[in-house]
């Protein structure tokens, strides 16, 4: 399915199928590796990208977090994003970035190597559910969140998203579609690759950032939604405050808004609620440049 697809593997251009790295690497057998993961769009002068400069803030930052060295700057990972999204023909799509040790470590834990960089390009396609707007039913993982004093939770490191599997894993076995974790203090957290927003009294309402990704789509959210006269508010939620919502929906790049339909045994009223609704018609229209106020958010890169 992938296999006609280039992928820019430090400063080479080399075929999907030969995209690899030795099993005994570091970042393989250590998961030494983090990533990052943004939208591109159709613009009006060619395929545009969504806020890549936060998402390249935030790729350094997870680097910086685990102390560990980026080898390409920002503008030389700008370069290769351009020439993945020509190479690959992306109008829409995803772009994923890699950032792992890629040197053999047999015995070593720590290396002060600098990281090597892997930029994917993926078109939409089906199996991504871009976009995607089918209402999600949702419930409490069993897992916790990880702690953020085990390992920063703020970094976007590979080996977090084996917890992200299991919450994903705990829902699927129980027939939801999205599992919510909880912080280890009770509180709501986010799912395994989605922040969470809930609605009550008109008021949108997420978690708070200390035990969560810094999503840029959730942070987009917070700052947009003022500009369409909705009042957002970043607090500690108990899980029988999202029980209560008057409407919840999940967040992520691929999707930007998804509503819930159903949270553990209750199945919500009006689905896309009103507010859930208008976020949705706002991130959309600003994904496809219709919006000007956000026009500073899409970076041309076609
Ligand atoms: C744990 C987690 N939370 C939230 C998000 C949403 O982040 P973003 O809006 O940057 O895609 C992601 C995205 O992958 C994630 O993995």
């Amino acid at each position: 399915m992938f296999e006609h697809l280039k992928i820019w593997m430090n400063g080479k251009i080399v075929p999907w199928n030969n995209a690899a790295v030795h099993i005994m690497s570091h970042g393989f057998s250590r998961a030494s590796a983090m990533f990052d993961v943004f939208g591109i769009h159709p613009g009006p002068k060619g395929p545009v990208a969504f806020r890549m400069d936060k998402h390249l803030d935030r790729l350094f930052r997870s680097a910086e977090l685990l102390g560990m060295e980026m080898a390409y700057t920002k503008e030389e990972i700008v370069d290769a994003v351009r020439e993945i999204v020509r190479l690959n023909n992306i109008n829409r799509g995803l772009i994923k970035i890699l950032a792992y040790y890629g040197e053999e470590a047999v015995i070593s834990l720590v290396l002060d190597s600098k990281l090597d960089l892997a930029v994917c390009g993926i078109p939409e396609m089906d199996d991504l559910g871009l976009d995607q707007t089918k209402p999600i039913d949702i419930c409490f993982a069993k897992w916790r969140k990880i702690h953020p004093a085990t390992v920063p939770v703020e970094a976007k490191a590979c080996s977090n998203y084996l917890n992200g599997m299991l919450v994903r894993k705990d829902a699927m076995s129980k027939g939801y579609d999205v599992g919510i974790s909880l912080t280890t203090d009770g509180y709501v957290a986010e799912g395994s690759i989605e922040s969470v927003f809930m609605v009550k009294d008109g008021i949108l309402k997420t978690p708070p950032r200390g035990n969560i990704l810094q999503s840029v789509t959730r942070m987009s959210i917070l700052e947009a939604a003022p500009a369409i006269g909705i009042e957002t508010l970043e607090k500690q939620i108990m899980p029988q405050e999202l029980m209560a919502a008057d409407e919840i929906f999940v967040c992520h790049t691929g999707i930007k808004v998804l509503p819930v339909k159903r949270i553990e045994d209750r199945i919500l009223d009006q689905v896309p609620g009103p507010v859930s609704s208008r976020i949705s018609a706002l991130m959309d229209n600003i994904c496809n440049s219709r919006d000007d106020r956000f026009k500073d958010w899409l970076q041309t890169v076609g």
